[in-house]
């Protein structure tokens, strides 16, 4: 999955629908992500959108989704009641209805689909942590028999804040667990020292759509402080111009380019494909 050449890779990661269902982007992803797949080392999916969309003849590393079972809607634990007349609600402490994940393949099905590493979420400081930390370790067991990758992957929640050191916390994690791979959130401060303190490769997620320059911006600076590339998603699919920012993110990943030059790349061909 990584470009011998510098050892980065451009993931395109389109694998939301394991528990969003069809999110905006996605829900045509023979129309949306097809003509995107050229310009990626590795394709980030699950198991039914290989097998339905993605054609066999592919040559593009695969990233499978291997962890599973819950969905957007799934309940809350919750108490509503009254205190002292008034109306109260309470949820769980570190309740997260998304991390109530298990194992979602097993791995003859991974070596059928030829998959290159294997994507499992990892819930740390949830109620589910010590259940998401097994689901890795399983299958990190599972996989290295044959050869094949786990890229833990850090969820975030409500009660889980996106900061330094809750990154530093869950990459050493899933890297002294047996992740070949991890994929965390970029931060803003001290980004350097969760790359530095993971002793495993660590890709980004892009999160939630950003102006396309910020997006670049973002990769610029997490390369720049020891990511080793990027697992991206709706900031590429749901740009107004996918292909060319799926173009421009590989310039800033693979060619170097600041951000200013990524943004000025993503113009020039918006323009031509207008
Ligand atoms: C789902 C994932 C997604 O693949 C990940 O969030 C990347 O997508 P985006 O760049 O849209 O955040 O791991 O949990």
């Amino acid at each position: 999955m990584f470009d011998p050449k510098d050892g980065r890779t451009v993931m395109l990661a389109f694998d939301h629908g394991y528990f969003q269902g069809p999110t905006t982007g996605l829900e045509r992803v023979d129309q949306t992500i097809l003509p995107l797949a050229p310009y990626a080392d590795c394709l980030m999916l699950t198991r039914g959108i290989q097998r339905s969309v993605i054609p066999a003849s592919t040559t593009k590393a695969i990233a499978l989704r291997a962890s599973g079972g819950t969905s957007m809607i799934s309940p809350m634990e919750e108490w509503e009641g009254e205190i002292d007349g008034k109306k109260a609600k309470f949820g769980r402490p570190g309740f997260e209805p998304l991390s109530n994940e298990s194992t979602a393949l097993n791995i003859e099905e991974a070596i059928r689909l030829n998959a290159s590493v294997l994507a499992v979420q990892v819930f740390i400081g949830s109620a589910y942590e010590r259940q998401s930390l097994k689901n890795l370790t399983d299958l990190v067991d599972a996989a290295s028999r044959y050869g094949i990758g786990v890229m833990g992957v850090t969820a975030v929640g409500r009660a889980m804040a996106r900061t330094p050191q809750y990154f530093r916390l869950a990459t050493r994690i899933m890297a002294e667990l047996g992740a070949n791979v991890v994929k965390c959130y970029y931060t803003d401060t001290e980004f350097d020292t969760v790359t530095s303190c993971c002793p495993v490769p660590i890709v980004i997620a892009g999160g939630k759509k950003l102006p396309e320059f910020d997006a670049l911006k973002m990769c610029a600076n997490a390369i720049a402080q020891g990511a080793s590339g990027v697992d991206m998603g709706r900031n590429i699919f749901q740009s107004d111009a996918p292909v060319a920012m799926m173009q421009a993110v590989r310039g800033v990943v693979h060619e170097g380019l600041s951000a200013e030059q990524g943004f000025a790349l993503y113009n020039d061909l918006k323009t031509k494909m207008a």
